[in-house]
């Protein structure tokens, strides 16, 4: 095998790709294969042709002995900042600010360089340049949408993704380059390709020629021998050259009682993860049979070992054009299949054996099902060819089965000239036409989620000869997904429809029985849901072939008037005017949508402010290009000293109980796991705590009684990572829950048992007015159900909002590297939020003074709070582990681990009661907030002021409020990004709604009429008076939505809705008030002996640009001394990495206002050198004149003056200012399958004179991203002890590039100087994430829509005023439009006639 850079051999065969090699680049942070951070490009070479071929592959999954013979490429290998010069790729991705913490970026440039070298290694088939050709520069046929799709299975939590599409645009050969975004090549109007950084053909992928001369000299050795097994890290390799080879193999002993793994492209490992140890595996892909290909008349034969992107290749060839459209639609279908890079390896026989033997969600399995399709397997010395149907029901094969290939039949119509296959294999001398169409519901519209259903349906139709209605001669109904054993044909239903005119009265009964049909087992979630897509499905196949239903031809949408595999979100359902003439439903079109762009528009609008030179240029990230090229350190990626073990967290499962004792897994022996470190281990004067606020410590581990489900236990120890998580994993706790009463895994039950943590007075903010008088004043009122305004009682039956938690999912998960050093001293290398509070902690555990603890962090690989307390017990627990061992510790979690310890966003219920009058003006509320805070108190205690200042954002009158802090035995809940502010600045928009729905008004309009006054501010928000210029709330809400495009939208919109069935489409507009609180931090600025600056701060550099703030900063505080030279100034200065000996008080990074108190300590620190350094200058400029910025320094230090200053930063009164913004979105919703797409989005932000306008709008797009991920995609899901189960990528999805609003435009508004404030800035981590509340907002409009068409009523006190829960995932927003809305549409149908 080979690599670049590395061609070091693997050091395991069990080791993934990325683990092998020594370089940074690809992270292996999940083993999942569902985030793309570790891709890598995979080069093969053919000595045959002598052609080079290129995939894009997930390195977590790939096994290095895989790798034989082939050359991996990772992004150092495309180049470094420090050997040979970046590539385009990694200096585009850079200069379009897409990197921020910079952990996915490597990933990210991965796809996207394998995307162009697949598109290049398709220019080069084609011979010679064509006129048609893209310009130098760019890549040989790349399109945009391909350059955009190249990164759909990248998940990246920071960004948004916008810049990263457009850096991946700009290399596309149809992109006007002036459609792309704010970036740091050129500014807008003067784009040209020749500013990009050049992209030369060929510099992508060069396949090593010793490597080739090795290949070619082994081809033919390989054809006279079997080589023996290869044998590395103590697991052996074997790879069969024949059917019989294999059997021979695992025939043997050796086979029967070893943990053997049998693989293709070993995907089935991110699918199911494994706490195995294989050490031996089996390898199919050299078996012949399983690769080869057979085109044949009637159908095609694939080798189960093909690739599914190999697959889809063979197909759309076969279907020539789309001829074929069974085979051009089932390959749609199959580019919806996981990502690109996961599809590259994972193989279609892998594939059909996880649907057959274990119960896999299968898509592959369903398409292939209806296309009639057979499989060849060979069972020990039988072999036997069957139908995919007959093989999915068989009893779950063993691994002494082998799947050989798969058979998918051509299908023509009956009666026509070619044999093809009819399905009872008769010829029938009517003429049919052939209907194939395939669907998918899942939360992205471009793969990387499993289904909730999926469906493909086959059926002959034909012309009635007596009447004009159309007779399914044949028909099959495949669906899967949905919670079975595995894909069914609905032979009831095809039944019922075959032979028969197909009519409303038909297709309603077969909608029926079809839901009777398609029921999920038990225990599967949005059962209901499924079965009711199955009738959609079914639905939007048959309907537009429904007598009495067809339409004149406007838009043909042919043999597919729904798109292939469209997520459920098809461009045209029924709603679409069908031509279904048998001609033409013969003439075939692929439905296939992948020249559709995922973003269609994008504007960024920013105001540079040039008073403080270079403050405020939109300057590229610090270090962006060594995110892109790998080379920038994390703390995983910090070489393992000498002996270092890793340990592995073991967590409760058992929400409230004894822990009696904890065992390793005796079977477990070979993994060498030196034990387990527990409470037990901690030495004599320290203490069992694991984390420090404000409000008290808690414990590292839960001993002896656990708290919680997910709570630390302990931590194994093992010689490597895989073995230590593996251990952790099968650990066997032994609890006891006696004597001790229920746990309380509920606010409700909290509420019953008084179990709360008491908030201190002076953190809650004021009541405004008095309640009962507003109430009185009001012309109508809402109250609560439960009725307990003001008192807690047992009577909370009915809460307003509930809202659960969100996870944080930063890319890199919680890691530490703890190293003793001599004299009783630990450093700690920790990916935290808050250094100074870890040394606080870690010496207190290990009862040592802090100054024997040493904490450093460099980066962090994204925060969100997730890293602040929640990084402590990690870095504890390392630290303690260490110091036990005598011995360097890593702890990297695994993602499913960090997911169920770390806790995440606090749930939350709330109720509500309101006055209004009649024009919309509330006059009074009271709120009664429940703050599920889990077991210990974290920062809890602060979310009921931090959701009660943004709930203030409106006017409300009289304000009253009772908030709980509930004590109960979940995960601890902790800060994450707009803690507590995010909630309640959604729940005012709630109230807002409620009172608009009572008055059948416009939500818009009530909400314009509570909006402040300057007046009402100041009575609203004492602490942070503003007077009239600085409150532009206003004057951004007129920008917004007293446009033009406001008012034109909102009248495409009604058109919209009145001319669709089946979708509907909504316009919301939200604004925010968002109070910020500055924190004293320091800042320390040297300036060294070559006159290079080195500059320390408290705040950590986590992706939101803190450390290229404070390099302007610094530049513009010394350039004082030289003000025509502060730009050069800022080449020479390097931001440091945090050190909790070097820069104490360093504080937490929390709060969006680290940036610009770091900045303002480092401009005081700045000051100081300046008044120490003026002298000096001054005396040398009257020697000599001009004076360099060298001399300078130079004399200064002959002199003896001190070129290092400290300053602490401490905010007083006026550290706490308020935020304004403001966002429409418009939404549209499917209703057949509840998919939302996110149509448009216009933010304006009020970012005072940002200190850099790339960073903040980098900034407020990622954080409206993370907020769209929290209001519509993703679910928090906890099993009935309180335990996360939705762990992982599987089952817990962040937004992708392809569910962020297709016109995305932000605007930063430039409100102008501010005393009060550092440099007139303002922050911009946090407030944008409220911005997303408007994409829920529209979606309830959108929903409204649907509610008032009759087939979508639903029953209920108000068809306009409803609860949409938080997420509005798929099945929340169907359930709300009538899970039986086609049942209904049918039977009005009828009736009407
Ligand atoms: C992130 C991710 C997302 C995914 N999303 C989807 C999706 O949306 N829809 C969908 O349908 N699938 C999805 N998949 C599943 C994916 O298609 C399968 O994992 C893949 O096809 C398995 O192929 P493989 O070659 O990697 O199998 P391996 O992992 O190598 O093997 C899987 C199992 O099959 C056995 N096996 C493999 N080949 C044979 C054979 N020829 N004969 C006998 N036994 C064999 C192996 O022993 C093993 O037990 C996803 C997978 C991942 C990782
Ligand atoms: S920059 Fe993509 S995850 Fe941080």
């Amino acid at each position: 095998m080979a690599a670049s850079p590395s061609t070091a051999p693997a050091p395991s065969s069990s080791a993934s790709a990325a683990a092998a090699f020594a370089v940074n680049g690809e992270r292996v942070e999940l083993r999942e294969g569902g985030c793309g951070a570790c891709v890598v490009l995979l080069s093969a070479y053919d000595a045959a042709s002598g052609a080079v071929s290129h995939a894009a592959v997930s390195s977590c999954l790939t096994l290095v002995h895989g790798l034989h013979h082939r050359a991996v490429t990772t992004t150092e290998g495309l180049g470094r900042a420090g050997a040979g010069g970046l590539h385009a790729v990694h200096e585009r991705l850079a200069g379009f600010h897409a990197s921020q913490c910079g952990f996915c970026t490597p990933g990210v440039c991965m796809s996207l360089a394998a995307a162009l070298a697949a598109a290049e290694a398709k220019a080069k088939a084609q011979a010679g340049r064509r006129p048609d050709d893209p310009p130098e520069g760019f890549a040989a046929r790349l399109t945009a949408a391909e350059a955009e799709r190249a990164v759909a299975g990248n998940l990246c939590r920071c960004t948004g993704y916008r810049p990263i599409a457009d850096a991946c645009k700009s290399f596309a050969a149809d992109v006007d380059l002036e459609d792309l975004g704010l970036n740091s090549f050129w500014r807008k109007g003067d784009a040209h390709a020749s500013k990009l950084p050049r992209y030369d053909e060929g510099s992508i992928g060069v396949f090593p020629e010793f490597l080739k001369a090795e290949i070619k000299a082994s081809s033919w050795v390989d054809d006279l021998y079997t080589p023996p097994a290869l044998v590395g890290g103590g697991s052996t390799w074997h790879r069969p050259r024949s059917v019989e080879e294999y059997y021979k193999l695992v025939g043997s002993e050796l086979f029967g009682e070893s943990r053997t793994k049998v693989v293709v492209g070993n995907t089935a490992s991110g699918v199911y993860r494994e706490t195995e140890v294989h050490d031996r595996y089996i390898d199919l892909r050299c078996i012949p049979e399983l690769n080869s290909v057979s085109k044949e008349a009637n159908g095609v034969q694939i080798g189960a070992a093909v690739s599914i992107s190999q697959a889809i290749e063979i197909l759309r060839v076969e279907a020539g054009g789309c001829h074929d459209v069974i085979f051009c639609k089932i390959a749609d279908h199959m580019e919806k299949v996981a990502s690109l890079f996961v599809r590259n390896t994972a193989s279609l026989g892998g594939n059909l054996i996880m649907a057959q033997r274990d119960q896999f969600a299968s898509d592959i399995a369903t398409i292939l099902l209806a296309a009639g399709s057979s499989i060849c397997i060979q069972a020990s010395s039988r072999r036997l060819t069957v139908t995919l149907e007959d093989f999915l029901q068989m009893p779950p094969c063993d691994h002494k089965t082998l799947l050989l290939s798969i058979y998918i039949p051509r299908w023509t119509p009956i009666g026509s000239l070619s044999g093809g296959k009819t399905m009872d294999g008769t010829v029938s001398k009517i003429g049919t036409s052939v209907l194939f169409e395939t669907y998918r519901a899942a939360p992205r519209p471009l793969g990387n989620a499993v289904a909730y259903l999926n469906s493909a349906f086959l059926a002959q139709v034909s012309s009635d000869e007596t009447s004009s209605s159309l007779i399914l001669r044949e028909l099959c109904l495949a669906f899967g997904a949905y919670g079975s054993q595995h894909a069914i044909r609905a032979r009831n239903v095809e039944k019922l429809l075959v032979g028969k005119p197909i009519t409303a009265s038909v297709l309603l009964e077969a909608c029926r029985l079809v839901k009777e049909t398609i029921v999920p087992k038990e225990g599967t979630r949005h059962a209901a849901y499924r079965s009711s897509l199955a009738v959609a499905f079914l639905f939007t196949f048959l309907y537009p072939v429904t007598e009495g239903t067809l339409k004149p031809v406007k838009a043909v949408h042919l043999n597919g008037y729904v798109t292939s595999g469209t997520n459920g979100n098809p461009n045209c359902g029924p709603d679409a005017h069908v031509d279904v003439s048998l001609k033409k439903i013969n003439d075939v079109n692929s439905g296939s949508c992948t020249n559709d762009r995922i973003l269609e528009y994008s504007n960024q609008i920013i105001e540079i402010n040039k008073d403080y030179l270079p403050v405020g240029i939109p300057a590229k990230k610090v270090g962006a290009e060594l995110q892109a090229s790998g080379e920038a350190v994390f703390v995983d990626d910090i070489p393992s000293p000498k002996d270092c073990v890793y340990g592995a967290s073991i967590y409760s499962t058992k929400p409230l109980a004894h822990v009696k004792s904890i065992e390793l897994d005796l079977s477990l022996k070979q993994l060498k796991t030196p034990g387990v470190v527990t409470v037990k281990d901690i030495p004599e004067g320290g203490s069992n705590v694991g984390a420090n606020t404000i409000f008290g410590p808690e414990p590292l581990f839960g001993d002896p009684i656990t708290q919680c489900a997910g709570e630390p236990l302990g931590v194994v120890i093992a010689e490597t990572q895989r073995f230590a998580n593996i251990a952790a994993k099968r650990a066997v706790i032994d609890y006891s829950t006696e004597n001790l009463d229920a746990p309380i895994l509920s606010i409700e039950e909290s509420v019953k048992r008084c179990s709360y943590f008491e908030t201190p007075p002076f953190l809650l903010p004021q009541k405004i007015g008095d309640f009962s008088k507003g109430m009185a004043e009001a012309d109508q009122k809402i109250y609560s159900e439960g009725c307990f305004v003001r008192q807690f009682d047992l009577r909370i039956n009915y809460f307003n909002v509930k809202l659960n938690s969100q996870y944080y999912f930063y890319m890199e998960t919680q890691a530490a590297l703890a190293i003793p050093d001599e004299d009783n001293c630990m450093v700690v290398y920790s990916s935290s939020q808050c250094p100074e509070t870890a040394q606080n902690v870690i010496a207190k555990c290990l009862g040592l003074p802090c100054h024997n603890v040493r904490v450093i962090t460099r980066r962090v690989g994204g925060g969100f709070g997730g890293k602040a307390v929640r990084s402590l017990p990690v870095a504890t627990a390392c630290a303690l582990a260490a110091f036990k061992l005598c011995r360097p510790v890593r702890m990297y979690l695994d993602r499913k681990t960090d997911m169920i310890v770390t806790g995440g966003r606090h749930p939350m219920k709330i109720c509500y009661s309101v006055g209004f009058k009649a024009d919309g003006k509330i006059t009074a509320l009271h709120i009664d907030l429940f703050i599920n805070a889990g077991m210990t108190k974290d920062v809890s205690l602060i979310i009921p002021h931090n959701f009660i200042e943004a709930l203030k954002k409106y006017n409300w009158g009289a304000f009253s409020y009772e908030a709980k802090v509930c004590k109960t035995n979940i995960s601890t809940k902790s800060a994450m990004r707009g803690p507590g502010e995010v909630q309640g600045s959604y729940v005012a928009e709630a109230i807002i709604e409620h009172v608009a729905s009572t008055l059948s008004a416009d939500a818009n309009l009530v909400r314009h009429r509570n909006l402040h006054t300057v007046e009402s501010l100041a009575l609203f928000h004492s602490e942070c008076s503003e007077d009239a210029t600085g409150y532009t709330l206003h004057s951004i809400c007129d920008q917004v939505t007293a446009s033009e495009n406001y008012q034109h939208q909102l009248e495409t919109i009604q058109s919209f809705n009145k001319n669709n069935k089946w979708k509907k489409r909504g316009l919301s507009f939200v604004p925010i008030v968002h109070k910020v609180l500055s924190r004293p931090t320091p800042g320390k600025v040297s300036i060294l002996n070559d006159g290079s600056i080195a500059v320390e701060v408290g705040g950590i550099e986590l992706g939101q640009g803190l450390w290229t703030k404070v390099k302007q900063m610094a530049a513009f505080g010394l350039g004082q001394l030289c003000p025509d030279r502060s730009q050069e100034l800022l080449e020479r200065i390097r931001v440091i990495q945090a050190d909790t000996l070097s820069n104490v008080q360093g504080g937490w990074t929390a709060g969006s206002t680290t940036s610009e108190s770091s900045c303002e300590a480092v401009r005081l620190a700045c000051n100081v050198l300046v008044d120490r350094l003026k002298p000096v200058k001054e005396q040398f400029q009257e020697k000599q004149g001009n004076v360099s910025w060298d001399e300078l320094i130079s004399k200064a230090i002959m002199i003896g003056v001190d070129l290092s200053a400290r300053e602490y930063y401490v905010p007083g009164p006026f550290g706490s200012y308020l935020n304004y913004g403001a966002a429409t979105s418009e939404v549209e919703i499917d209703l057949l399958t509840g998919a939302s797409t996110i149509v448009r989005s216009d933010l304006i932000y009020d970012c005072g004179q940002s200190l850099n306008p790339a960073v903040d709008l980098g900034q407020v797009e990622g954080a409206f991203v993370q907020g769209i991920g929290y209001f519509m995609n993703e679910e928090y899901v906890t099993n009935s002890d309180g335990l996360l189960i939705s762990d992982g990528t599987w089952t817990y999805k962040i937004p992708t590039v392809d569910t962020i609003p297709k016109q995305f435009n932000v605007k930063l508004l430039n409100s102008g100087f501010h005393k009060k404030r550092v440099l007139s800035s303002k922050a911009s981590g946090e407030p944008p994430l409220l911005l997303a509340a408007s994409v829920h907002c529209a979606t309830r409009e959108a929903i409204r829509a649907a509610r008032n068409e009759p087939h979508c009523s639903v029953f209920g006190p108000s068809p306009s005023h409803f609860d949409l829960e938080v997420p509005a995932v798929m099945p929340v927003v169907k359930e709300l439009c009538g899970l039986d809305s086609v049942e209904r549409y049918l039977e009005n149908l009828l009736t009407s006639e």
